[in-house]
């Protein structure tokens, strides 16, 4: 039983306009509710801050519907049942919901609710690369990048390579035997790339100059680029174009330097080379990964088969405490991590 029956939320105070900040959250203490019959009440651990929330933010029509104003906001997130009516649902046992940005959460029917096993791995990693971001990572550069075991002959360029689903598209487009070169923001990323994740090539497109990827590419992939698995758009989207081989894919992930333009996602001018995917035969295409969770069975047994063999490696920047969560999902606009964003509660 909880001593006191309160808790925190982080609510939604003003929609952002650009980058959010710290003031467009609100850390609210709320009540913790009695627990009626088939109810059972989860203590959060850890959640997880994503690029796709910002979406959320804006009052427009999306896949997903807009975040509430006052209302907490929602998200990944795994937790211990403290509390339980629920005969499906024992004390001790950990799940996995959208239930985030909280500490507490009760649940009146566990349905959404999946149970975790907290032997198999750490917990969080079902947040990271045993999650919908490894599942993200796995769908684009397979199935939507069509890779198949013919891996040699390509050349993968990933974007936001360092990042949580960047970082393992670039591993398994390495496993699949392909020649790949990365895109990130610092030196450091740029060693972890090489030296962790074994990747052929990566470089520091701010070091470079957003207006010079293109050149760089064309230096890095000199035999063009058959796969971009897109995590940024904007000047690395054209550059990417610049450099794709005739039947490319271009694997559209995110556009994360673009969430915070103000005109997003209706900007005031186009793709300024977007012929060339005519004149390359090129397919591009847009996924979002929860259309394709019927790919978890085969996606888990493959993942954990290559993170117990030591090919996947993964990375995660940590912040403490609920009441730090507005920081850390500021924080994936800046760069300033390394692998997955989480919240330990
Ligand atoms: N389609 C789907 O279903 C789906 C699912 C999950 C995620 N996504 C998308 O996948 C992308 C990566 O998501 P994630 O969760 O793995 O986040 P992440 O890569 O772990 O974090 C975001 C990273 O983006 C880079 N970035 C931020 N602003 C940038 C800018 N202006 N220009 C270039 N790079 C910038 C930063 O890395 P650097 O330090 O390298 O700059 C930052 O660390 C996002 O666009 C996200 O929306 C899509």
């Amino acid at each position: 039983m909880l001593d006191e029956r309160f808790g925190h939320e982080i609510h939604l105070k003003d929609r952002p306009l650009g980058t959010p900040t710290e003031n467009d959250f609100e850390f609210v203490k709320v009540n913790v509710p009695r627990l009626k019959q088939g109810h059972f009440l989860v203590r959060n651990l850890w959640m997880s801050v994503d690029p796709y929330m910002r979406g959320r933010m804006r009052d427009a029509k999306s896949y997903l519907p807009p975040f509430q104003l006052n209302k907490p906001l929602e998200g990944d997130c795994v937790g211990q049942i403290i509390e339980s009516k629920n005969n499906q649902f024992k004390v001790g046992e950990y799940v996995h919901s959208n239930f985030g940005w909280r500490e507490f959460w009760t649940s009146m029917s566990g349905s959404g609710i999946t149970k975790i096993n907290p032997k198999s791995t750490p917990i969080q990693h079902y947040l990271g690369v045993l999650g919908r971001t490894g599942l993200t990572a796995y769908v684009g550069i397979l199935k939507i990048g069509e890779l198949k075991n013919e891996g040699k002959n390509n050349t993968v360029f990933v974007s936001a390579a360092s990042g949580a689903v960047g970082s393992v598209a670039c591993q398994i487009a390495k496993i699949m035997g392909c020649h790949v070169v990365g895109s990130t923001s610092s030196l450091e990323k740029v060693r972890w790339l090489l030296d962790e994740a074994k990747i052929d090539d990566a470089f520091n497109y701010k070091e470079v100059g957003e207006d010079n990827i293109s050149p760089q590419l064309r230096k890095l992939c000199p035999n063009g680029i058959d796969i971009y698995f897109d995590n940024v758009g904007g000047n690395h989207l054209y550059a990417a174009l610049d450099n794709m081989n005739p039947f490319g894919r271009i694997v559209l992930c995110g556009m994360i330097s673009q969430y915070n333009v103000p005109s997003f996602p209706n900007p005031k001018s186009g793709s300024p080379n977007l012929f060339l995917a005519i004149s390359n035969r090129l397919k591009i295409q847009g996924f979002i990964v929860r259309d394709h969770y019927h790919m978890l069975g085969e996606f888990c047994t493959n993942m954990s088969k290559w993170i117990g063999e030591g090919k996947i490696k993964s990375e995660e920047t940590v912040f403490e405490g609920l009441k730090n969560a507005p920081k850390a999902f500021i924080g994936l606009f800046k760069g300033e991590k390394m692998g997955k964003m989480l919240v330990k509660i």
